[in-house]
């Protein structure tokens, strides 16, 4: 027992075309920790559902994703992967959860708020509202002791604190209170057309995020065209958000500080530091894409993967499972 790793869930929805807030929020993290602990990187599938998919693209997007993942390095030797829908106790510990999550803390999810303004509340999916409660399922199923997410998770993995905290209390001790992990640098990569607001997978626009997918042209050309602030002088600043975003883009990509990055384009102006950026940013996309494009031309490898790690998953998900139904007299 002593020896037992610790624990790591994250996941991200097979929806939209993967970017680079979600490479430097997350996928990059995950590798990096992965060497440290037991991992359960999932393709959260039902997640994707809250909003309408079209099944044949849904179909695409998830092998996708699972190329990237193991593109990024995530090593199923290290690491299982495997697709939320494909293990049953995560909508199962979800009714669970949903019995003592309340109404008023979903309603207060920025997310939703956020999401529900645009076609109005009213006609928001249910499954929208819920998403929280299913995010607090999937950790909480694995017992995970850590989640490394980008900043805009904060506050639904605040909620599955609370959710679990309050679960325990109610019914005896039961799931761990997994911690958060936000990186320093990469945790809230801004659109590049617009960089007060979050760069985003379902975005219409292409030109606000740099996919991971995306030819090495085609990079080059975006950060070229990003937006830029008034004066130019190279420097991270509240009222500049543009070079903020550019410069937090490049620490967390080389892992130098902005400080550092800062002082290098003294007197320079804003055309140097996107020709070089842009260097950076293709370095170290090139060979995820390269490597993900390879994976994808072998599908049913992927999806035997994907069912191999589905099953080694369920065999902790059904232990918690049991032992969340027996506390609540279901047993
Ligand atoms: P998703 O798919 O929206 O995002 C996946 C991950 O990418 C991070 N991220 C960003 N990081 C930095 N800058 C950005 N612009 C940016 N955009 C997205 C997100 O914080 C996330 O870490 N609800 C989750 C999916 C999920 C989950 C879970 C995560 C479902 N169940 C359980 C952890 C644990 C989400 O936002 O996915």
């Amino acid at each position: 027992m002593q020896n037992e790793k610790r624990r790591i869930f994250s996941g991200i929805m097979p929806s939209g075309n993967l970017h680079l807030g979600n490479y430097l929020g997350a996928l990059k993290n995950w590798v990096a920790l992965q060497d440290d602990y037991e991992n359960y990187y999932c393709i959260v599938d039902l997640h994707a559902l809250t909003v309408p998919q079209d099944p044949k693209v849904l179909r695409v997007k998830i092998r996708e994703l699972a190329a990237i993942y193991l593109a990024c390095g995530i090593d199923p030797e290290k690491s299982v992967v495997f697709r939320q829908s494909r293990v049953s106790g995560h909508a199962e510990l979800a009714w669970l959860l949903n019995c003592v999550a309340k109404v008023g803390e979903l309603s207060r999810m920025t997310q939703f708020k956020d999401k529900a303004s645009k076609g109005g509340t009213d006609s928001a999916s249910v499954g929208l509202y819920d998403y929280p409660v299913l995010q607090a399922a999937d950790v909480l199923l694995y017992n995970a002791h850590l989640v490394p997410v980008g900043e805009d998770q904060r506050q639904h993995l605040e909620l599955m604190r609370t959710l679990a905290r309050r679960f325990n209390g109610l019914y005896g001790e039961t799931f761990v209170v997994p911690d958060i992990f936000v990186p320093e640098a990469g945790a809230r990569v801004m659109a590049l057309d617009e960089p007060t607001t979050k760069m985003s997978k379902s975005s219409p626009t292409p030109a606000s995020y740099i996919a991971l997918l995306d030819d090495p042209d085609v990079v080059r050309r975006k950060i070229r065209r990003a937006k830029t602030d008034s004066r130019s002088e190279v420097k991270a600043s509240p009222d500049k958000p543009a070079i903020a975003n550019l410069l937090g883009i490049y620490a967390a990509m080389t892992g130098r500080k902005v400080a550092e990055i800062e002082a290098e384009y003294e007197g320079r102006g804003y055309g140097d530091l996107k020709k070089d950026l842009a260097e950076v940013v293709v370095e170290g996309l090139a060979p995820i894409r390269e490597r993900a494009l390879a994976l994808l031309d072998d599908p049913a490898e992927l999806d035997a993967l994907l069912d191999r790690g589905a099953a080694k998953a369920r065999e902790v998900a059904d232990t918690t499972l049991h032992d969340a139904r027996a506390k609540l007299g279901l047993d």
